[in-house]
C-alpha cells in the first residue's frame, strides 16, 4: 500500500512534544514533508533530528503561534523549505493554572487565552489563504476539555476550547464547496506533559488528584489520537469538510473501566500515573 500523505506538506504547531509531535512523526511516516514548530529551539532541534533519523522530510521553524508576524514568517518558511502547504494542524496549546478563574494571574491567563484562540485564529488565517489560492488544503484544529460545556477552574482552556470549536464549524461552512477541509479534532485524554505537569493556585492541588486515576483510566499514548490526525488528513476525508473527529467517546470510556477493572481482579501492577503540581500564589489586585 502507498504512503497515506505521499507528496504532502504539512506544518504541525507545537509539535516539538506531545501531542504534535506524534503526529509529525506519522505524517513523516506517511511519506509527508513536515514542518515542526515552538517556541523553544532546543526542544524543536532535538524533535527535528529524531525524525531527520528515522528518515522523515522535515525542517523546524522556531514561532510563537499568537504573533501574527511569527505565523506567517512560519508559512512562508514552509513554502520556501517545501514548495507548498498541504495540510496545517493548529495544535499548539496550553492549559493555565488550575484554580478559580479570580485568583488566576492575570498574564497566565491571558497567554491561554492568545496561545489557544489567536493561535488558532492566525494558523487559520495564514493556512486558509495558501489553501485559496491552490483550491485545495486541510486544516485541522484542536479542541479539548470543556469545548461543549463549562469546566470550573479550568476557565481559560475550557472556554477557549468552546471559542475554537464554533470558529472552526464557521469556518468549515465558509470555504464549503472550495476543495478545503476544515476539521475540528479532540483527542481525548493524551498521555502528556499538558496532563502530567500541572500548575495550580495554592489549596487547589488536592483537587487535581484524581487526575491519576483519570490518566489510567482514559488517557491514550500521543500515537493513538494521531493516527486519528492522520485519517483527517488523508484522502478519506477528500471533498468533506467539517467534520468533528472525538476520540474518547463513551464506548471508549466503558472499555477504560473495565479493563481497570480486569487488571484489579488480576493483580496487574498499576502504571505510573504520578502528577508534577507546581503551586502558584493566588493572584491579588
Ligand atoms: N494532553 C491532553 O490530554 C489533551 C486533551 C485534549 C486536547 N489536547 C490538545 O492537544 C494539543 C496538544 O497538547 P499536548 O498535550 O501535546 O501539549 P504539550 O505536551 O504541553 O505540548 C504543547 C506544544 O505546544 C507548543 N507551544 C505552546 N505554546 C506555544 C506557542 N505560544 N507557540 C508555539 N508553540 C507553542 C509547545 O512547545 P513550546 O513550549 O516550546 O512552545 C509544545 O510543543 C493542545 O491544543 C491541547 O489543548 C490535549
Amino acid at each position: 500500500m502507498s504512503p497515506l500523505l505521499e507528496g504532502k506538506v504539512a506544518v504541525i504547531t507545537g509539535s516539538s512534544r506531545g501531542l504534535g509531535l506524534a503526529i509529525a512523526q506519522i505524517y513523516a511516516r506517511e511519506g509527508a514533508a513536515v514542518v515542526l514548530v515552538g517556541r523553544s529551539t532546543g526542544s524543536l532541534e532535538k524533535a527535528k533530528a529524531q525524525l531527520a533519523a528515522q528518515g522523515a522530510k522535515v525542517s523546524a521553524f522556531a514561532a510563537d503561534v499568537s504573533n501574527l508576524e511569527e505565523v506567517k514568517a512560519l508559512a512562508a518558511h514552509a513554502v520556501q523549505a517545501f514548495g507548498k502547504i498541504d495540510i496545517w494542524v493548529n495544535n499548539a496549546g496550553v492549559s493555565g493554572t488550575y484554580g478559580p478563574t479570580s485568583l488566576i494571574e492575570p498574564d497566565i491567563f491571558v497567554n491561554v487565552i492568545n496561545t489557544n484562540i489567536l493561535g488558532t485564529y492566525y494558523g487559520s488565517l495564514v493556512a486558509l489563504q495558501h489553501f485559496r489560492s491552490q483550491g485545495s488544503g486541510k486544516l485541522i484544529n484542536l479542541l479539548g476539555r470543556g469545548d461543549k460545556k463549562p469546566v470550573t477552574y479550568q476557565n481559560a482552556y475550557a472556554s477557549s476550547k468552546v471559542w475554537i470549536r464554533s470558529f472552526t464549524k464557521a469556518l468549515a461552512k465558509e470555504h464549503a464547496h472550495m476543495g478545503i477541509g476544515v476539521f475540528a479534532f479532540n483527542p481525548g485524554l493524551v498521555d502528556t506533559d499538558m496532563l502530567r505537569k500541572l500548575d495550580a493556585v495554592e489549596g487547589f492541588e488536592r483537587k487535581l488528584k484524581p487526575l491519576s486515576i483519570v490518566i489510567r483510566l482514559w488517557a491514550n499514548p500521543a500515537n493513538v489520537p494521531a493516527e486519528r490526525a492522520l485519517w483527517l488528513a488523508s484522502k478519506a476525508t477528500d471533498g468533506k469538510t467539517g467534520i468533528e473527529s472525538q476520540v474518547l467517546t463513551m464506548p471508549k470510556m466503558i472499555g477504560g473501566l473495565v479493563r481497570d477493572l480486569w487488571n484489579s481482579v488480576r493483580r496487574v501492577p498499576k502504571p505510573d500515573t504520578s502528577l508534577d503540581i507546581t503551586s502558584h500564589k493566588p493572584f491579588a489586585l
